[in-house]
């Protein structure tokens, strides 16, 4: 049998389905990704910029790049990729979504079980009592806000050396080794412990599909390695999927 219509067999019977995702996710709607043709770490040194020994050095700087991309972030829009996981989610008894991205496109989509692997870019929260403060998207915050406990705030993401918020990484392994199947989504699969998920879930006999442009570590470990962009081969699976089901 052809991969793609094995691929379509499998989600058609699927009960319980995860996704992990990554910044090639988003890249169709604009959002650059880490690494690759243009990533941002090709360009910039990720702990210059993410990393709390960074912000506490400069945290006028840190948080004008933070402001920088969250102004990219809020002015695209969440793809085809993005509103098909939506709409799978609607289809499935479990489905739920982990993802590396802090760009909150997921969400936009329609998607509502969303686990947050690396945080935030849409919050802020104090670096001492780690109170949340929501971000006002239009204010220009040069100066670094205080919390009224008077600690700095930060953006609530993940940096360089910080763990990863133990609520969503607990259920996105939960995820991982209960579904049947799951999909690995524009990641280059080395980040850990989020690179860790698809091989929890292969580990416990899901059927795992990897969508990527490019090959990764992963490709050639998972049942099924699908090259192309999310945007395009995720809807005509989906699309697939629901033809004759
Ligand atoms: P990367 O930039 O490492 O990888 C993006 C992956 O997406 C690559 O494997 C590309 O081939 C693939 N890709 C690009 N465009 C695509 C498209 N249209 N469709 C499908 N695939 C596409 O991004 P992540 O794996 O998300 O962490 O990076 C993981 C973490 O590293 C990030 O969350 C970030 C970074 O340091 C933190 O900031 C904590």
């Amino acid at each position: 049998m052809e991969i793609l219509e094995q691929v379509v067999q499998v989600c058609r019977h699927a009960q319980h389905v995860g996704v992990l995702s990554g910044a090639g996710i988003s890249a169709e709607s604009g959002v650059a990704t880490f690494r690759g043709e243009n990533g941002i770490w090709n360009k910039i040194n990720p702990l210059e910029l993410a990393s709390m020994q960074a912000f506490m050095r400069n945290p006028e700087r840190i948080l004008e790049w933070y402001n920088h991309r969250r102004e990219i972030i809020l002015s695209v829009q969440p793809n085809a990729a993005h509103f098909t996981l939506a709409a799978m989610e609607n289809h499935y008894p479990r489905f739920a979504v982990s993802t590396q991205n802090i760009d909150g496109l997921h969400q936009r989509a329609g998607s509502r079980c969303v686990q947050e692997l690396h945080g935030s870019i849409l919050r802020n929260r104090c670096t001492d009592c780690g109170e949340m403060a929501e971000v006002d998207p239009v204010a220009e915050v040069t100066t670094p806000p205080r919390c009224h406990c008077g600690g700095l705030i930060r953006p609530d993401i993940v940096w360089f050396g910080e763990m990863l918020p133990e609520a969503a990484l607990t259920e996105s392994v939960q995820v991982a080794r209960q579904a049947d199947v799951y999909f690995s989504i524009g990641t280059s699969a080395v980040v850990y412990p989020a690179a860790q998920l698809p091989y929890e879930a292969l580990e416990r006999g899901a059927y795992v599909i990897e969508i990527n442009l490019e090959p990764t570590d992963l490709s050639n470990v998972v049942h099924a390695s699908l090259r192309g962009k999310a945007g395009e081969i995720l809807p005509r699976l989906w699309q697939k999927v629901l033809m004759d089901s």
